[in-house]
C-alpha cells in the first residue's frame, strides 16, 4: 500500500516535472482547444470539404494540420478558425454564417489567431502594427502563403518592403547590410510582432544585443570600455540598414565623427591636432581598437 502510494507520488512528480520541462523547452507551442467536432453547431472537416476542395487541398500540408494529424485529425479543423458552420452549411453556403476571414477586420482575424498565438505573441496587441490595422493577415496567409516559410504571403525583405519602400532605399545605399542578398533578415532585428522596445527591435537589457549577438568581437566586457559603446549604443555611430558611408558610418569623415564629442579633448592631445585641420589622420588609423581594448586605455592596441 505504501509501495503504491509512493510510486503514485512518483509518477505524479514525474509528469509534473515532465510538464515543467517541455513548457521550458518549448514554451511557443499553442495550445489547441479541445476537439470542435464533439460540439453543436460543427460540421466537421469532411463536410467542409465537400464544397471547399481548394481550401481543403491547402490544409494537407500546413503546419495547422500537421498538429491535427498528431492527434488522429481531432482537435483541429476548418471551424477552429472559422467559427461553427453548421448553420452555413445548412443554408448551402450563407456567406454571413461563417467567419469570412478574407472580409473580416484586422482585429477580428487577430483575436481569432491570438486565441492559439497569444503565448508566443504576447505583445502584438500593443505593436506598432497592430496600432496602424496591420493584422496578422496582411503578413501571413493560412491558404494561399507565398512563401515555403511560416506562411508568410511573401519572403522577407519583398514581403517588408511592400509598404516600407524607406527602408527598401536604405538598404540600397552602397553600404548596407546585406538583406536584399539574403545574407541577413529583417527579423534577425525587428520582432515584427511587437516588443518591449522601440522599433520592434528584439529586446533585452542589453540594448546593443541585437547586433553583439552576431558581431561578437564588439561585445566585450573589455578592460578598457569605450564608455559611449555602453552608453549611446552602437547607433551612437552606425546606421543600422544602411549608408553612404564605409562600415555604415553616421557620417562621411571619421574624423568629424569622433570630433562630435572629443573636439576638446583632440586639439590638446600628444597627437596636437586640430579637430578643424585638413592635414589629420584618421583618428582611426592609431585608435584601432574602437569599440574596447584589453590592453590600451587609449585603444591604441
Ligand atoms: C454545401 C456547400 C458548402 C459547404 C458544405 C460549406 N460551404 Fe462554405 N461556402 C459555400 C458557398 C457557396 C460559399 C459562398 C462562396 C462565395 O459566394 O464566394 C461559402 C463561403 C464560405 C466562406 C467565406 C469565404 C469568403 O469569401 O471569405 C467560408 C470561410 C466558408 N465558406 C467556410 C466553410 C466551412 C468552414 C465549412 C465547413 C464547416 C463550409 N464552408 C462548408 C458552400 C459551402
Ligand atoms: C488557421 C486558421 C484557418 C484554418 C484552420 C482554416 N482557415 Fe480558411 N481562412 C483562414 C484565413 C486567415 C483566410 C483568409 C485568406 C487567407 O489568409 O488565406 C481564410 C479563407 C478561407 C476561405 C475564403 C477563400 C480563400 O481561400 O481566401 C474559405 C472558403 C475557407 N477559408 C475555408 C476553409 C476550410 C474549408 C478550411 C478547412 C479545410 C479552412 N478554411 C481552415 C483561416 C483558416
Ligand atoms: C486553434 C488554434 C490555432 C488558431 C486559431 C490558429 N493557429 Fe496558427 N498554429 C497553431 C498550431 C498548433 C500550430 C503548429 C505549431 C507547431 O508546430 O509548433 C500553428 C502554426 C502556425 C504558423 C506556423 C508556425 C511554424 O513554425 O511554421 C503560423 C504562421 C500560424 N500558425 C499563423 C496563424 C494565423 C495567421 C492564424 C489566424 C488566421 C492562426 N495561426 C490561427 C494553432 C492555431
Ligand atoms: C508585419 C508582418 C507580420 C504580422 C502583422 C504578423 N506576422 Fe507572424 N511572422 C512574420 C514574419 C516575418 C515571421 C517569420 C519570422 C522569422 O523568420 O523569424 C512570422 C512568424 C510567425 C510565426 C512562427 C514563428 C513564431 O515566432 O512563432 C507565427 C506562429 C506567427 N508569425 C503568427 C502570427 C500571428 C498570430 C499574427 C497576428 C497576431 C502575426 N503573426 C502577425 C510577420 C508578421
Ligand atoms: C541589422 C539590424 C537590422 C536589420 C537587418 C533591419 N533593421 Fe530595421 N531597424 C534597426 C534598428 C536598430 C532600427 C532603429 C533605428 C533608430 O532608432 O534610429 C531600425 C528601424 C526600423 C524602422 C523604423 C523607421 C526607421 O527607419 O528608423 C523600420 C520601419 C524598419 N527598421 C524596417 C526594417 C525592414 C523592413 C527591414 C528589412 C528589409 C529591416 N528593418 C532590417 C535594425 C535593423
Ligand atoms: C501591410 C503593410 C506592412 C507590412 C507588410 C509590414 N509593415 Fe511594418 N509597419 C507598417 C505600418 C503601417 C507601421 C506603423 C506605422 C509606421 O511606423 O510606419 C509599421 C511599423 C513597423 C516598424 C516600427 C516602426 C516604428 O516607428 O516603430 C517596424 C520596425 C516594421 N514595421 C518592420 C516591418 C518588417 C520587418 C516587415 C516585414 C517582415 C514589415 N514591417 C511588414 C506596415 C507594414
Ligand atoms: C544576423 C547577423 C547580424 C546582425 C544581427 C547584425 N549584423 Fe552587422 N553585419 C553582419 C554581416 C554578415 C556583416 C558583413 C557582411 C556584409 O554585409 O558585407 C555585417 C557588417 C556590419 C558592419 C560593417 C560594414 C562594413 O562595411 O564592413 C557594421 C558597422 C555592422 N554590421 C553593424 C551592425 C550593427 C550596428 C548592428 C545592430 C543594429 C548589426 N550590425 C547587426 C551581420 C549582422
Ligand atoms: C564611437 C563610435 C562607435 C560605436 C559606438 C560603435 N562603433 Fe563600430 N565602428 C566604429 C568605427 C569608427 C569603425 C571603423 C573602424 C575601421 O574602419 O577601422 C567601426 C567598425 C565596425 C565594424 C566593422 C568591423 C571592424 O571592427 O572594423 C563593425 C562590425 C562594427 N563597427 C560594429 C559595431 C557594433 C555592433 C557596435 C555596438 C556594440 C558598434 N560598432 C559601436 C565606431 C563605432
Ligand atoms: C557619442 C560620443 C563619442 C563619440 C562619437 C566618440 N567617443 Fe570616444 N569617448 C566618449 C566617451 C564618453 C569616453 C569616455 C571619456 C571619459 O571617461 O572621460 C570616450 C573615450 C575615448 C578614449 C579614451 C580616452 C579617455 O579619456 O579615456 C579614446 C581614445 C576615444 N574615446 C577615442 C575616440 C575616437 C577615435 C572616436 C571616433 C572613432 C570616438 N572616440 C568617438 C564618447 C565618444
Ligand atoms: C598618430 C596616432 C594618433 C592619431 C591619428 C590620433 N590619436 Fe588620439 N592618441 C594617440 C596616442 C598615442 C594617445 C595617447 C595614448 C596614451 O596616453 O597612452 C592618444 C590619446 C587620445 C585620447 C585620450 C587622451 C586625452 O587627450 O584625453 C583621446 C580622447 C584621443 N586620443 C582622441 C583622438 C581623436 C578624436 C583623434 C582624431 C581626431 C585622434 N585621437 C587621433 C594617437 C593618435
Amino acid at each position: 500500500m505504501i509501495y503504491r502510494l509512493r510510486s503514485a507520488v512518483l509518477i505524479v512528480l514525474l509528469v509534473f516535472s515532465g510538464q515543467l520541462l517541455l513548457a521550458q523547452a518549448k514554451p511557443a507551442r499553442p495550445a489547441v482547444p479541445s476537439p470542435a467536432n464533439s460540439h453543436v453547431g460543427f460540421a466537421g472537416d469532411d463536410t467542409c470539404a465537400m464544397c471547399h476542395a481548394t481550401q481543403a487541398k491547402s490544409m494537407e500540408h500546413n503546419p495547422h494540420s500537421n498538429v491535427a494529424s498528431l492527434h488522429g485529425r481531432e482537435g483541429f479543423t476548418c471551424e477552429s478558425c472559422h467559427g461553427a458552420g453548421q448553420a452555413h452549411v445548412d443554408s448551402g453556403g450563407d456567406k454571413t454564417k461563417i467567419l469570412q476571414l478574407t472580409k473580416a477586420s484586422a482585429k477580428t482575424a487577430d483575436s481569432t489567431c491570438l486565441t492559439c498565438h497569444a503565448g508566443a505573441h504576447p505583445n502584438f496587441e500593443r505593436s506598432p502594427h497592430a496600432k496602424a490595422g496591420v493584422g496578422c493577415t496582411s503578413c501571413h496567409s493560412v491558404h494561399s502563403a507565398g512563401s515555403e516559410h511560416q506562411l508568410l504571403k511573401a519572403d522577407q525583405p519583398v514581403l517588408c518592403y511592400s509598404c516600407h519602400t524607406e527602408a527598401k532605399s536604405a538598404f540600397s545605399q552602397p553600404f548596407h547590410h546585406k538583406v536584399n542578398e539574403g545574407l541577413v533578415k529583417c527579423s534577425d532585428c525587428h520582432d515584427t510582432h511587437g516588443t518591449f522596445g522601440n522599433n520592434n527591435i528584439k529586446s533585452t537589457a542589453d540594448q546593443n544585443a541585437v547586433c553583439t549577438k552576431c558581431h561578437t568581437e564588439t561585445r566585450g566586457p573589455f578592460v578598457f570600455e569605450h564608455a559611449t559603446v555602453k552608453g549611446e549604443g552602437c547607433l551612437g555611430c552606425h546606421s543600422p540598414h544602411g549608408s553612404q558611408n564605409a562600415r555604415l558610418l553616421n557620417v562621411p569623415n571619421v574624423n568629424q565623427l569622433c570630433n562630435q564629442c572629443h573636439s576638446p579633448v583632440s586639439a590638446g592631445t600628444v597627437h596636437g591636432m586640430n579637430s578643424g585641420s585638413a592635414a589629420v589622420q584618421p583618428c582611426i588609423s592609431c585608435h584601432v581598437m574602437i569599440h574596447g581594448s584589453n590592453v590600451n586605455p587609449a585603444f591604441i592596441r
